[in-house]
């Protein structure tokens, strides 16, 4: 049991494998926050914590003579407003009464092996792993409220995660105006905090500052998580690098409108409080209703971010991620959208699919257009049924050509949008979220549905089912292309549109889940304009997101690096487009931008019709050794391999087997310099007194080059130490020309 409680003390242990998070109930039943850290025995940390008179900071009633006891300045488990905390509170209420205040005290507490599954949210699953539950009743009896904290200990994956439950236990009806999942101080120490911001087409960018007294708020109001935002931040100390020093990561396993915000207060201790964001948020709970916020994870290593990083990609591979997904092996694919956009018929689609499938691709995927009266991005949305005009003989015929080439078959929706221009909005524009007294706030000339309404889900659940049935479709692309706004449903009362937003991702979760459970096979990829909804949420019920709309590959460089703090690779959907590319116009050996892609799902993205034979001799290569190194890139342990000096010169990244046995380095030369430097890379994670010998090697330039010696050995086949790798690092002799790369793998002898 990795949960213990001292009745002595009233400490309660959360204990993982090198991990400790301590609660403890006060004096006067307030749930404090005492510690998270390296294990320390259960020894009882609230020492930490000194009561001292800071004025101006108000004392419950009955402390009222005891001026260091203050909501304000004790550490809280789940703070509350309105009863003399000023921090940034994890609760807000609105009593029927108009009374703004919540008083939260200690009621009880239950522990017990395995967890609750969420009904109708996203949370970490425990099939395979162990699992114990702490729940902790604390309740306002003037209120009549109760709330039941949920913790989840995952004591071998380093990985705590909770969430709360909200219950109306008088007789009149309030308003949550905010409920937080995760809520905590820490205090003793200085603290920077790394969040990932971004836009469209330039996702999840690394951002480092140190934490001041000002409120920091890393937050999305666009109805998902967005591009804008990414619902992950990091706390940790001011010197830590990637492989030292403490850090804290809070992610937040939702897709809607989030709000992480960092605070540090009058005595230095910094709180971080995680959940929906409430900047619309306004939830009518009528007497007996429950409210049940989103799950956060929270984990914390004192071995730097890579760490960090890798404890969230093992539970997000393991215990997020849809279980039939994790170990078969994920197709090749082939998408056509920047190989054709809108224009494509049947004839031209079977011909892309000839030229995939010689190439070695494993999927054809059609992208957006095949639908309704979509030749362009002005109508069709909502209508799922094939437009006849361009694909004459249906989508059977197409997906039957592709199996026969030995390919499985995909299809992109974009199920939560409609265009004013189709058959659905026609017949029912009441189901699009819009304000009735304003025109619409367009976004990509579409509208959103409602999908807080249970008959816009079952009319999409029953249309998608039955494009799936019509055809051999093994993958589905999800797509969603404009940020919500007029977020206003007819579905529901005044007094209950701020339920909306919360209830539109519920919505969308629900069609998932139901889609899911009917077709358990067809393998949904993620995508929102690229990654405005990369979140654990959406990994849920998709093991991959298409990572952005970005697709070339120096650019990507940077978002995937960025996104691999959080996310495994697994789920990064990463593709190789055409050159010069559609987004940057800049032009990047088919090599470069292949190594790239393999930090992530990996397929193509362009029409392969317009491929030379050496091209695709050159594509079927880089397939063969992708899927040699599949269980490498997608299970293996990830490495960022440079820092931001390196990256002024070159990339590098690598991963490393669970077992040591096998390693790969990728490195990209992004500077090409004249007369340059050796690049040296220090590796990870290795055997040190094991041989490696490097077996294999992809290169967008010539590696053996002759001297005045004729004596640059071959690469493949060089011993050296792990010891040697890891210390005095590997050594890349430069490359030159455009874009070079080099991926090299390394076996243990
Ligand atoms: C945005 C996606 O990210 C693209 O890959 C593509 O599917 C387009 N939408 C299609 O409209």
């Amino acid at each position: 049991m990795s949960i213990v409680f001292d009745e002595k003390s009233k400490v309660f242990c959360l204990v993982t494998r090198n991990t400790e998070y301590q609660i403890k109930i006060n004096e006067i039943g307030i749930v404090l926050h005492t510690y998270y850290g390296k294990r320390v025995g259960g020894y009882d940390m609230s020492y930490l914590y000194r009561k001292m008179d800071r004025g101006f900071s108000g004392n419950p009633y009955e402390c009222r003579n005891k001026r260091g006891m203050s909501s304000d300045t004790l550490p809280q488990e789940y703070s509350t407003d309105g009863a003399g905390d000023y921090r940034v509170s994890a609760l807000s209420v609105r009593l029927s009464n108009g009374s703004g205040t919540c008083d939260l005290r200690y009621r009880g507490h239950d522990i017990f092996s395995g967890r609750e599954e969420l009904k109708g949210l996203p949370y970490v699953r425990a099939e395979e792993d162990k699992v114990d539950t702490l729940r902790l009743y604390l309740e306002d009896k003037t209120a009549g409220l109760l709330v039941t904290l949920s913790y989840q200990v995952f004591e071998e994956k380093d990985i705590i995660s909770r969430y709360t439950v909200i219950k109306n236990e008088s007789e009149e009806a309030l308003f949550i105006d905010k409920a937080a999942s995760a809520c905590m101080d820490i205090v003793g120490k200085e603290l920077d905090l790394i969040s990932f911001h971004g836009r469209h087409a330039f996702e999840r960018q690394p951002e480092r500052r140190r934490v001041g007294h000002e409120i920091s708020r890393i937050s999305s109001k666009r109805g998902t998580s967005s591009h804008h935002n990414n619902p992950f931040v990091i706390l940790c100390d001011r010197d830590t690098g990637e492989w030292h020093g403490d850090s804290y990561g809070v992610m937040l396993i939702y897709s809607g409108e989030h709000a992480q915000e960092i605070e540090k207060d009058q005595a230095g201790s910094i709180r971080v409080v995680s959940g929906i964001a409430d900047d619309h948020f306004r939830w009518k709970l009528t007497p007996g209703e429950e409210f049940v916020t989103p799950e956060a994870m929270l984990a914390f290593t004192d071995k730097g971010l890579s760490e960090l990083s890798c404890l969230f990609h093992r539970i997000i591979r393991e215990n997020i991620c849809p279980e039939q997904f994790r170990s078969i092996k994920r197709p090749v694919l082939m998408n056509n959208w920047e190989g054709t956009y809108f224009d494509f018929d049947d004839e031209k689609i079977m011909d892309i699919a000839d030229s995939a499938a010689e190439a070695g691709c494993e999927m054809l995927v059609l992208d957006d257009g095949w639908f309704g009266e979509r030749n362009d991005d002005h109508a069709g949305l909502g209508d799922w049924v094939v437009n006849k005009n361009k694909l004459r003989s249906g989508l059977a015929r197409i997906a039957d050509h592709v199996e026969s080439l030995g390919m499985k078959f995909g299809l992109w929706f974009e199920p939560e949008m409609v265009n004013e221009d189709s058959d659905l909005y026609r017949t029912h524009p009441e189901w699009a979220l819009t304000d009735p007294d304003r025109k619409p706030v367009m976004g990509r000339d579409q509208l959103v549905l409602d999908m807080s309404r249970p008959e816009v889900v079952d009319y999409l659940y029953e249309s998608i089912s039955a494009i799936l049935q019509s055809a051999k479709i093994s993958y589905v692309k999800w797509d969603f292309n404009r940020s919500l706004a007029n977020v206003f449903s007819r579905g529901v009362p005044s007094d209950r549109q701020g339920e909306v937003s919360h209830r539109f991702v519920l919505g969308s979760y629900d069609l998932m889940e139901r889609l899911r459970e009917s077709f358990p096979d067809v393998m949904i990829e993620g995508c929102s304009g690229g990654g405005g909804r990369f979140d654990a949420g959406i990994m849920f019920y998709s093991p991959q997101i298409w990572c952005s709309d970005n697709t070339e590959a120096i650019n990507r460089l940077r978002i995937q690096k960025g996104t691999s703090y959080a996310y495994p690779v697994s789920t990064i959907g990463s593709h190789v487009s055409a050159s010069p590319n559609h987004q940057t116009g800049r032009e990047v050996p088919l090599m470069t931008r292949a190594i790239i892609a393999m930090a992530g799902t990996f397929g193509y993205e362009l029409d392969p019709r317009q491929l030379s034979e050496d091209d695709k001799a050159m594509i079927r290569e880089q397939i063969k050794t992708f899927n040699r190194f599949y269980d490498l890139i997608q299970r293996g342990r990830y490495l960022r391999l440079s820092d931001d000096l390196d990256e002024e010169y070159f990339t590098s990244w690598g991963f490393v087997s669970e077992d040591r046995s096998e390693a790969l380095v990728s490195l990209v030369v992004t500077d090409v310099r004249a007369n340059p430097e050796v690049m040296y890379v220090k590796m990870r994670g290795l055997d040190p007194d094991a041989l490696y010998e490097v077996d294999n090697v992809l290169s967008s330039c010539e590696r053996v080059p002759e001297n005045e010696a004729g004596a640059r050995e071959n690469i493949v086949g060089q011993t050296y130490s792990g010891a040697a790798l890891m210390n005095g690092g590997y050594a890349i002799d430069p490359m030159f020309g455009c874009y070079p790369s080099i991926q090299v793998h390394f076996v243990k002898k």
